[in-house]
């Protein structure tokens, strides 16, 4: 029997080898492959209930209901859910994020993928994992590797249509001798002027950088997927800063420029140089915002931690580590 409700967990992940800039906007097709890590903080909590008398879809945002885009997005995503289970029942959503969203911090991607895990229970769909990473993917192209635990990779996929939608799916990266932890440095927690989706959008339109960047990838993958498997933090951390720094010189390329860097952002650059120069492994990533990720051992996490906090403009930093799959909770109600 189909459930009424499902209550699904997901964490958010921080791609070391970024997604950036769409071939399908409707699909949610990239232009290229990119590979995270999932985070042990900020889940997002969802539960997802069919409501045979409801005229529309609602979703109410950590207690708030919403009516602006994010409510329009999840429509979206819930028409797509209908159109595949053949059930056309309303629903509502109850999503509850502990992390600050639309900031940067890879809210989206944690949101998407927990609402796939639920949706598709409660709509009745039987997914794999992989076919749950393709339907996160139509919500938010990152929620496609919130599916995972540790690491994945999202394959762009090839072709065009129902293919490339069939080839465009995450999956894990097995990594078994990987120490590393993950450093989130907050300069500012408040929403983004430009989403991801609109500054990606402009990036690929204007700027004469963007295919180089895009060309770069496959090297960065390859060598990315390399050093993970061989624990060599050096080198995952310096692709990924490097992946990462490209990615926001596509920005500044475009036209008018795309800045989500800010002052307190470089300081935090400078001090992670200045950790590295004592020999500290220790590198940055940065999405589209201010706050930057530090890449280190565990060992050195919280060394890292108190000298980002000391850089000033940094609000707080937060120490993550792999965090785990996206999955149903147990209490679903029947
Ligand atoms: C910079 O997944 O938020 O964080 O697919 O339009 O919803 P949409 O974009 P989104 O973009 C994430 C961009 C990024 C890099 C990354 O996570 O790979």
């Amino acid at each position: 029997m189909m459930s009424t409700s499902a209550t699904a967990i997901a964490h958010p992940n921080i791609a070391l080898i970024k997604y950036w800039g769409k071939r399908d906007a409707e699909l949610i097709l990239p232009n290229n492959d990119s590979l995270s890590m999932t985070l042990d903080i900020h889940p997002t909590t969802t539960t997802v209930t069919l409501d045979a008398d409801a005229k529309s879809d609602e979703l109410v945002l950590n207690g708030i209901r919403a009516t602006d885009e994010a409510l329009i997005r999840a429509r979206r995503f819930l028409d797509e859910v209908r159109a595949r289970s053949g059930v056309c029942e309303y629903a509502r959503i109850d999503s509850h994020n502990e992390g600050p969203t639309a900031a940067g911090l890879a809210s989206s991607a944690a949101g998407f993928a927990a609402l796939a895990v639920a949706a598709s229970a409660v709509y009745g769909l039987d997914y794999s994992p992989a076919q749950l990473s393709r339907l996160a993917r139509r919500g938010s192209g990152s929620a496609a590797r919130s599916v995972f635990g540790g690491f994945a990779q999202w394959h762009a996929g090839h072709g065009s249509g129902p293919t490339a939608d069939e080839t465009s799916f995450a999956e894990p990266v097995e990594v078994t001798r990987m120490d590393i932890a993950l450093v989130v440095a907050v300069v500012d927690a408040g929403r983004k002027a430009l989403s991801s989706r609109d500054a990606m959008r402009h990036t690929v339109a204007t700027s004469p950088l963007y295919w180089a960047w895009v060309d770069s990838v496959g090297d960065d993958i390859t060598e990315m997927r390399a050093a993970l498997c061989h624990g060599d933090l050096h080198t995952v951390g310096a692709v990924a800063e490097r992946n990462a720094l490209g990615m926001h010189a596509t920005m500044l390329a475009a036209r008018p420029a795309v800045r989500f860097l800010s002052a307190a952002s470089l300081r935090v650059f400078d001090e992670v140089a200045r950790l590295r120069s004592t020999g500290l492994p220790a590198y940055v990533t940065v999405d589209a915002g201010p706050n930057v990720k530090v890449l280190c051992s565990t060992g050195a996490s919280e060394t890292v931690a108190a000298a980002v906090r000391a850089v000033e403009g940094v609000r707080w930093a937060t120490v993550a580590q792999p965090g785990p799959a996206a999955r149903l909770r147990a209490d679903v109600r029947s």
